[in-house]
């Protein structure tokens, strides 16, 4: 399954016309870096409307009692379709297996290894997102975390699912998915490569030439 990592609403509008993608990813940097000056209220507003599926909204303060009054205000916006995303730390899983306890949708973020994501999902989060890119920056191969991660889920039966984000290329998404992702949170322009094949354009423009340059009987 794919979903994609922007809070781009036009971008994001125009790609779910596509029929291909079936959630939203966003975080504070991509945030800041598309949204400007605007609130984040009306932002996130703008992304559930021009999107279906879960919308991850990640919380920003670091203490328990201020996550969860963060939690509380981006839940309020939209029950059904807004996922809280809980940055892992110990804090961060206390404040997830609350949320997750009260039936609230959660994604713990920013996670780098096996055990950080069993823990993830021993405390309840509905997605476990590791971060390929970023663990490839530090020298590490991300495949055999999703792999590993992927068969404790299945052999202890735990609901989560893995999202994979940190996408740098095209590769690490078709790797993460042979891997066992259940998820890839894909940025619009990876997403766009997807489409394009030299030998598919090539074949269709053969098809079409040959069609209008035929020889009528
Ligand atoms: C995933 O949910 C995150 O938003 C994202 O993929 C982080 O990736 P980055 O390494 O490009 O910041």
């Amino acid at each position: 399954m794919l979903f994609l990592d922007s809070s781009d609403p036009s971008e994001i509008r125009e790609i779910f016309t596509w029929g291909v993608v079936a959630g939203i990813t966003t975080n504070p940097l991509i945030l800041s870096r598309e949204a400007g000056a605007q609130d984040l209220e009306p932002r996130i507003r703008a992304v559930i409307q021009a999107s279906r599926g879960p919308v991850s909204v990640e919380l920003t303060h670091e203490t328990e009692p201020e996550m969860l009054q963060e939690a509380a205000t981006y839940h309020a916006w939209d029950p059904e379709r807004v996922c809280i995303k809980v940055p892992f730390s110990e804090t961060g899983l206390k404040v997830l297996s609350q949320l997750a306890a009260r039936g609230v949708r959660t994604n713990m973020t920013c996670m780098m290894n096996f055990n950080q994501a069993y823990l993830a999902s021993l405390a309840g989060a509905t997605y476990v997102s590791l971060f390929s890119g970023r663990i490839r920056d530090m020298g590490y191969d991300a495949r055999p975390i999703i792999r590993e991660t992927r068969a404790i889920l299945d052999r202890e039966q735990l609901a989560s699912q893995i999202l994979i984000g940190s996408i740098r290329h095209l590769i690490d998404v078709n790797e993460a998915l042979q891997d066992g992702a259940h998820i890839v949170t894909v940025p619009p322009p990876i997403l766009r490569k997807m489409l394009w094949n030299p030998q598919t354009e090539r074949t269709i423009d053969e098809f079409n030439t040959a069609w209008r340059n035929r020889t009528q009987v």
